[in-house]
């Protein structure tokens, strides 16, 4: 199974279609300064039960160091009111699949994917954008080379 999942992350990097640029988001959040600090994507992405999302990180996660970290920044005092206004900062998604798409971070996870798999080389940016083909063919694709199911029902709802 790792071995096809290794052939199935060339498949999926080929697959890149044209990149689309990064949306703005509302605070200048870096990957690769904050992963280069010692962070882990768990640190905050925690695939809470049933497993299907990873999340967003609360405000608070950030204020853990930021209360003291840069205080003084205006980015980070952006950052300091929609804490104290209890509100989560308003990221552009990147990486959205319809609602009608059945699909488990976790199961992948168990199946041997990784992160950069599905999601390119995070650590090394500083703005995300969407870098991989998920759309349905890149889906397939995988399946196809892991033999995995492309029965639609296994994707989507049945139909009436
Ligand atoms: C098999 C491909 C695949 C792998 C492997 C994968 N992701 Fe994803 N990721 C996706 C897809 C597809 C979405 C969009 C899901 C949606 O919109 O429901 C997504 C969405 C996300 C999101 C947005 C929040 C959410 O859950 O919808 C984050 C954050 C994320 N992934 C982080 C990660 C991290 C961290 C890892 C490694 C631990 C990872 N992903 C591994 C395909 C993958
Ligand atoms: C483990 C501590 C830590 C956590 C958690 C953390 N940061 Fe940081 N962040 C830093 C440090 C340290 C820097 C300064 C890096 C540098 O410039 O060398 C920084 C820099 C920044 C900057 C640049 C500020 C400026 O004006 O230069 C922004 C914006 C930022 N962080 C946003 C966030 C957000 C949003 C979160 C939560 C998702 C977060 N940080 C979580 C430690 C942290
Ligand atoms: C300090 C907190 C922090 C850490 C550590 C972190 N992320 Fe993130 N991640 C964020 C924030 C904040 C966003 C939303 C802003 C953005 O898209 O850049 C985000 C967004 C994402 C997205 C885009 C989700 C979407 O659909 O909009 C992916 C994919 C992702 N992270 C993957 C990872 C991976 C893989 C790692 C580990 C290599 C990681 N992240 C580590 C805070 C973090
Ligand atoms: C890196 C290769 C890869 C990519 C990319 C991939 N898949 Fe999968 N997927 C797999 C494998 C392998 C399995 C089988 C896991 C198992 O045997 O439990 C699987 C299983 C599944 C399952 C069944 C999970 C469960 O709960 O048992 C669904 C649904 C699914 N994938 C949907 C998707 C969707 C939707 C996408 C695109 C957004 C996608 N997959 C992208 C490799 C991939
Ligand atoms: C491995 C997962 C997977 C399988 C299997 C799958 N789909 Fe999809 N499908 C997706 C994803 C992901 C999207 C959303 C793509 C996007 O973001 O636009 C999608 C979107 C669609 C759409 C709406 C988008 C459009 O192009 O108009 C239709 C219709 C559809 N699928 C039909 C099917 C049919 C019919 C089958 C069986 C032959 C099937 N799908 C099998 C993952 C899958």
């Amino acid at each position: 199974m790792r071995a096809l999942v290794v052939a199935a992350l060339a498949a999926v990097l080929l697959a890149q279609h044209t990149p689309q640029p990064p949306p703005e988001q509302p605070i200048p959040y870096s990957h690769k300064k904050h992963l280069s600090l010692g962070l882990q994507c768990k640190n905050c992405h925690t695939n809470p039960d049933p497993g299907e999302t990873m999340g967003l990180p609360a405000t608070s996660v950030c204020m853990g160091c930021h209360k003291t970290v840069k205080a003084g920044s205006a980015a980070i005092q952006k950052l300091a009111r929609y804490h104290a206004e209890k509100t989560e900062a308003p990221w552009v998604r990147v990486y959205q699949i319809p609602s009608y798409v059945f699909f488990s971070h976790r199961a992948h996870m168990e199946s041997g994917a990784r992160c950069q798999t599905c999601h390119g080389e995070v650590a090394q940016r500083d703005v995300l954008f969407k870098e991989t083909d998920i759309s349905m063919g890149g889906c397939m694709s995988c399946h196809r080379l892991n033999k995995a199911s492309v029965d639609c029902a296994f994707c989507h709802e049945p139909r009436q």
